[in-house]
C-alpha cells in the first residue's frame, strides 16, 4: 500500500521529555522539544512504511519486529543509533537516509520525504 501523501498539515507539538521529576519539593521537567510534523499522519506512515517488521514500536500493535532497537520510551533516548543527538532534526535526518549516518547500518532507506520524516519522528517523540 502506498503511503498517504503528506498532509502539508504542521503541528507544533511540544513534548515533555521524561517524566515529572520530583526535586527538594519542586516539580520539574528534564527538557521540553518542539517537534515539527503531525504524530498521527507519522503513525500511519510507521505502519504503511512497515517499520514494525524490525521494530517493537508502543501504539502501533503488529510492530513486533526485532531486527532493530526497541523504540520504546524513544523521547527519552540521549542518542540516536549510538551516532546522533536525539533531536527532531536530527531523527528526521536518521529516517530519511540511515546510511549518510551510520554507513553500515542495516537500516534500510525507505524514502521518506523530509516532511514524512518529522511526523515519523513527532509520533517517536510521544513515546515518552
Ligand atoms: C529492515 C529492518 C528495518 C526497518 C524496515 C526499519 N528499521 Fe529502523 N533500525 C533498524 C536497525 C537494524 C537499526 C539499528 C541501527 C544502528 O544502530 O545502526 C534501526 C534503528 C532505528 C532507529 C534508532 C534507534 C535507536 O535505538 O537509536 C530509529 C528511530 C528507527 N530505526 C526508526 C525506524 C522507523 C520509523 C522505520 C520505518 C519508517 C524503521 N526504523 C524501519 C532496522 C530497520
Amino acid at each position: 500500500m502506498r503511503p498517504l501523501p503528506a498532509s502539508g498539515v504542521v503541528l507544533l507539538v511540544a513534548v515533555a521529555v521524561g517524566s515529572l521529576a520530583c526535586t527538594g519539593g519542586k516539580v520539574t521537567r528534564a527538557y521540553t522539544v518542539a517537534v515539527e510534523g503531525n504524530p498521527l499522519h507519522g503513525k500511519q506512515l510507521i505502519q504503511s512504511y512497515g517499520c514494525g517488521s524490525c521494530h517493537i514500536i508502543p501504539g502501533i500493535r503488529t510492530a513486533r519486529g526485532l531486527v532493530g532497537p526497541p523504540l520504546t520510551l524513544f523521547a527519552r533516548r540521549t542518542m540516536i543509533a549510538g551516532e546522533l543527538p536525539n533531536s527532531p532534526d536530527n531523527l528526521a535526518r536518521w529516517l530519511k537516509d540511515p546510511a549518510a549516518v551510520e554507513p553500515k547500518t542495516a537500516m534500510p532507506n525507505l524514502g521518506l520525504t523530509s516532511q514524512q520524516a518529522h511526523d515519523v519522528a513527532a509520533y517517536l517523540y510521544t513515546l515518552q
